[in-house]
């Protein structure tokens, strides 16, 4: 059994809000961004920074649900986890993830499931920038010009320089941290974030550059603007390119039942003495399947479609028309035939011995491209199996010029 060693960070996860702003139907941490909830997301980026004892504070009643995402996110990390229930408050719902932290830990970063996509660098940024006696807090620019205002006049400009926007997580030495939540907690004052509540029992807190995937997801606009983030990030390794310039493969089969008029052709050859196929045409059943694996293959629809009956000239033509026809289509379409295979199955006639002859044949209607042909029987089984026709199935790869 691998053993972690026991982490001396810690990661208090808030998850215990109901995101009435957000107004979605549940807890605001059980929204969903995409596929996952805004825990979720919040948990991944947790799990992805340095290991850390991370204890999730979920609302009450939502204990189980917090427990699933933990898990998803944690991997192999799981036992580094817990859920505990947060309180009416943002601050009491921090002091009772302070209450479950383990004995070695002595730094503790507090940070809003709700920042749902802040990136792992900024959280391990802020654990290594903890002071033995100082916190230390991710912050942005604020780039909006700032005005004091009374109602609804304007009083005053504010200097822009002398302000940042704060984010999570927040980082600070355990002990200080919690002998602070003590003085709160005594006092009665709830504070705007956990940085104001240290700062008030008279420490230090630094800041250190954020990022702009660390906002806080409060509106249904922020939770737009997470989705955005999340499907651009996602769509660009799965998309294909515009049009794909690689080879491309196409299959066509065809069925013909033997009794049509005069001699058998198939794969290109006239076989005198053997029962004819009927159908449109000369019937050549393995001609017209490899013509079906050609057009599908360059997309270009089916041999319906460009030699049916609404194409009397093709009325009883044989393999080296159609083949060259469909060759002339690919090639205006701007592509070159790589193969063609082709499997016939069906009692006769005996093929082996004028394979050679066809796949000549069939190769010079492409204009040299390979073309190999393979025959079976079917074990007496089906309508080829009893003799009744012949059923082809061909493949074929072509590539852009
Ligand atoms: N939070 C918490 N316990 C509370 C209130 C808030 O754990 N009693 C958490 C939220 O879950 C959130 C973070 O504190 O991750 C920041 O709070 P906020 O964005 O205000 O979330 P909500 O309070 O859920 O939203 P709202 O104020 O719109 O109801
Ligand atoms: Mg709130």
């Amino acid at each position: 059994m691998s053993m972690l060693p026991v982490p001396d960070t810690a990661i208090i996860v808030v998850a215990a809000g109901s995101g009435t702003r957000l107004d979605a139907g549940a807890p605001k941490a059980f929204v969903g961004i995409d596929t996952h909830s805004i825990l979720r997301h919040a948990l991944d980026g947790v799990f992805a920074a340095d290991p850390a004892q991370v204890i999730v504070v979920a609302p009450a009643g939502y204990e189980g649900d917090a427990e699933t995402e933990l898990r998803a996110s944690a991997g192999d990390r799981a036992d580094l986890g817990r859920v505990v229930t947060g309180g009416r408050t943002r601050q009491e719902s921090v002091a009772a993830g302070l209450d479950a932290l383990w004995g070695d830990v002595t730094r503790v970063l507090v940070h809003d499931a709700a920042r749902a996509l802040t990136p792992p660098e900024v959280i391990d940024a802020v654990a290594g920038a903890i002071g033995d006696e100082s916190g230390v807090i991710p912050t942005l620019p604020v780039v909006d010009t700032l005005k004091r205002v009374d109602g609804d006049a304007v009083i005053a400009p504010v200097d822009r320089s002398e302000l940042a926007a704060a984010q999570t997580p927040q980082g600070f030495p355990r002990a200080l941290l919690e002998a602070a939540y003590g003085e709160a907690t005594a006092s009665g004052i709830e504070y705007t974030d956990d940085a104001a509540l240290f700062a008030a029992a008279g420490h230090l807190v630094r800041h250190i550059a954020g990022s702009p995937r660390g906002f806080k997801i409060t509106t249904p606009a922020d939770l737009e603007r997470a989705r955005h983030l999340l499907a651009d990030v996602d769509a660009s390794p799965v998309a294909p390119p515009a049009a794909w310039q690689g080879p491309r493969v196409g299959i066509g089969t065809d069925v013909h039942a033997f009794g049509g008029e005069g001699s058998l052709w198939l794969a290109g050859l006239e076989w005198p003495g053997e029962p004819a196929l009927s159908g449109h045409s000369d019937g050549d059943v393995v001609a017209h399947a490899i013509v079906d694996a050609l057009l599908g293959a360059a997309g270009l629809g089916d041999i319906g479609e460009h030699f049916g009956t609404a194409h009397p000239e093709f009325a009883g033509a044989h393999a080296e028309v159609f083949l060259a026809r469909t060759r002339e289509l690919l090639a205006e379409a701007g592509f070159v035939i790589g193969n063609v295979s082709a499997q016939f199955q069906g009692n006769r006639p005996r093929f082996s011995g004028r394979r050679a002859d066809a796949e000549q044949a069939l190769s010079a209607a492409l204009g040299g491209a390979p073309v190999s042909v393979t025959a079976t029987t079917t074990d007496g089984l089906g309508f080829t199996g009893r003799g009744e026709g012949i059923a082809v199935t061909a493949i074929a790869m072509v590539h852009p010029r």
